[in-house]
């Protein structure tokens, strides 16, 4: 079991991960500068696993300081979740997405190089695939990103990629999630949107709370069962075993590995819906609101390949993303920002 740093450790996927591997013997390090979270994640960790987990407050574009972790530490990996992740952001500010996820990564990379750590476990998205040319999305599906965004998460694939060209003890995985949600069953760690959430699950959470009167449906002339949008929701939890199963794969192998992490079935949002309400016991009312620009009709993956390669496949319902989300929800009383 080694020592593994992960950054952006107290965010909503690292938080879920750092549960995970602590679980299965790996000492883990959270990295992470508190842009998108903050400190009391920490104690809400400590309490799940039983111990003090080691935090370090840095910006992954601090190279020195990342050194100096990477070394004290004696670290043997590195989970890289650390980014920005809102795409309309993105479109409006490009500059601060491509320093965060793009400089940000390459100065990680210069560091992991500085004390000769070369595994390393990246937070790609399927988000690299653009529009669906064809579903499910396996991992041989032209690469198009279609914002600044996703082009950060394609640059550092390719990047990744060169590095393992290079030199070959390189040991890389760069997961592609489908949509992440739900939270750990404790209800102590989830995920804490800040102001309107963007993303359909925090939303319907919202409704349900009482918190926000309805929800907008974006489109309901698609061409899905319903005629609303379709995905491929994964628990977090579910994700978070993935990166235990990448880090288990890179042990045995090396090179640079593109890998979905989905289920494999995509819901469409009226699903959801009934499946938060079924959760949750409430209503939630929604109307049907214009198309969001830039959305696809269908996103899903073909998770056969973590299936081979990582042994991993997801095994949580919708249900259990909903009941989670309302169990996080319910347990922190999360205040809504208008
Ligand atoms: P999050 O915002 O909850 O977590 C990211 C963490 O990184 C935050 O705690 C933030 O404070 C930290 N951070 C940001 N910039 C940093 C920097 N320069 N230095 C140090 N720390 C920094 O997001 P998340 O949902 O947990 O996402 C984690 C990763 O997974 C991101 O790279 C994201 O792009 C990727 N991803 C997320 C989703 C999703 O739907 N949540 C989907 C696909 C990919
Ligand atoms: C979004 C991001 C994508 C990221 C993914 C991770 C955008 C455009 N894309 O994808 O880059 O990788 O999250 O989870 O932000 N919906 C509503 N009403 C709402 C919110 C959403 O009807 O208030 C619908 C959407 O139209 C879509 C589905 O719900 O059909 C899921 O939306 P969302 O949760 O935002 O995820 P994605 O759009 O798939």
């Amino acid at each position: 079991m080694g020592r593994l740093l992960i950054t952006g450790g107290t965010g909503y996927i690292g938080s879920h991960a750092a549960v995970v591997l602590s679980k299965i013997g790996h000492d883990v390090v959270l990295y992470d500068n508190l842009s998108n979270s903050s400190r009391c994640v920490l104690e809400n960790l400590n309490l799940i696993v039983g111990r003090q987990i080691p935090f370090v407050k840095g910006d992954v574009r601090d190279t020195e300081l990342l050194i100096s972790t990477l070394s004290a530490q004696g670290i043997d990996a590195v989970i890289h979740f650390a980014g920005l992740k809102a795409v309309g952001e993105s479109v409006e500010q490009p500059v601060k997405y491509y320093g965060n996820n793009v400089q940000g990564s390459i100065s990680l990379l210069q560091a992991m190089q500085a004390v000769q750590v070369k595994t390393l476990v990246f937070s790609s998205s399927a988000t690299v695939y653009g529009e669906p040319q064809y579903l499910p999305l396996d991992e041989r599906h032209p690469i198009r990103a279609t914002n600044p965004y996703g082009r950060s998460k394609l640059y550092v694939e390719q990047m990744l990629s060169d590095v393992v060209s290079a030199d070959a003890a390189w040991r890389i995985a760069c997961l592609r999630y489908f949509n992440p949600v739900g939270a750990h069953e404790s209800g102590l760690i989830g995920e804490r949107p800040n102001g309107v959430p963007n993303n359909l699950m925090p939303y319907i959470i919202q409704v349900a709370a009482g918190q926000r009167p309805y929800l907008n449906v974006f489109g309901n002339d698609y061409s899905s069962t319903d005629g609303t949008g379709v995905r491929d929701y994964i628990h977090v939890m579910d994700l978070a075993d993935g990166h235990a199963a990448a880090l288990d794969f890179l042990d045995k192998t090396s090179g640079w590995h593109a890998i979905n992490l989905g289920t494999g079935k995509g819901y469409s949002v009226l699903e959801v819906i009934k499946a938060c309400e079924k959760a949750t016991g409430r209503k939630v009312p929604y109307k049907i609101a214009a198309r969001r620009a830039g959305d696809v009709a269908a996103c899903y993956a073909d998770p056969a390949k973590a299936s081979e390669r990582l042994n991993w496949t997801a095994k949580r319902s919708l249900d259990d993303m909903c009941h989670s989300s309302w169990r996080f929800q319910q347990k922190n009383r999360l205040r809504v920002t208008p």
